[in-house]
């Protein structure tokens, strides 16, 4: 029997599965908490929300959703985390709601070829609003913010393995530890008058000017 959405749970028990796939559905939720977001904030002392963004997997073939928090930690736009990946992923994000701006920042390799996590070689960072989306390439970290007075909405089409210990939180394909390092990317991203304004990270070494640029089609364009 093909087990479909609108199917009894109880007759797909048997292979527990929803078009014949193992049912990951319970384990698609997890919250970014304050605690956690504390390691990256520009202001990690000032009072945050409880959750700043709320990640719902799907994985490369149903996409992951992730939802930020509106306001500010401080000065600080309410944002993601900021991972690089492991291995060769890219992806892309496509903005589904809302206003943001995405950071996207590549390391320099030292002699050994291995990156550099306080030396930036290129950043590129993007206003983007519905509609627009952002590609980001293998080896560059990301991470966007919300700048809008509603929810920022993303979908992206980053692997997710079901089997890991926190697939939704912790998935493991993201590696998070340089960003925690460097106590956040290479920018913070804070309002100034009323405007989106970028404050370099003091952590980093090497960092090349940058400013907020608008969004073009050509940052849609895969490698
Ligand atoms: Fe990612």
């Amino acid at each position: 029997m093909l087990c479909g959405v609108y199917t009894e749970r109880s007759e797909c028990a048997r292979n527990d599965s929803i078009f014949n796939m193992t049912d990951y559905s319970a384990k698609r939720y997890g919250p970014r908490l304050n605690e956690m977001m504390k390691d990256v904030l520009m202001e990690p002392d000032v009072h945050g929300p409880e959750a700043h963004y709320h990640m719902v997997r799907g994985g490369k073939d149903l996409r992951n959703i992730t939802i930020w928090e509106s306001g500010k930690v401080g000065k600080e736009y309410i944002k993601t985390y900021g991972h690089y990946h492991v291995g060769a992923i890219s992806e892309t994000y496509w903005i589904v709601y809302g206003e943001g701006i995405t950071i996207a920042q590549k390391r320099m390799a030292g002699s050994d070829g291995e990156p550099i996590d306080d030396e930036i070689e290129e950043i590129r960072i993007v206003k983007v609003k519905m509609g627009d989306a952002v590609y980001m390439p293998r080896g560059w970290a990301h991470a966007a913010v919300n700048i809008g007075k509603t929810f920022f909405v993303t979908a992206d089409d980053s692997p997710v393995n079901f089997e890991d210990v926190e697939p939704s939180s912790l998935p493991g394909h993201a590696d998070y530890e340089p960003i925690k390092k460097m106590r956040g990317m290479a920018y913070y991203i804070v309002e100034e008058h009323g405007e989106p304004t970028l404050v370099k990270n003091p952590a980093y070494k090497k960092v090349p000017d940058a400013e907020i640029e608008d969004w073009r089609p050509e940052f849609a364009k895969k490698e």
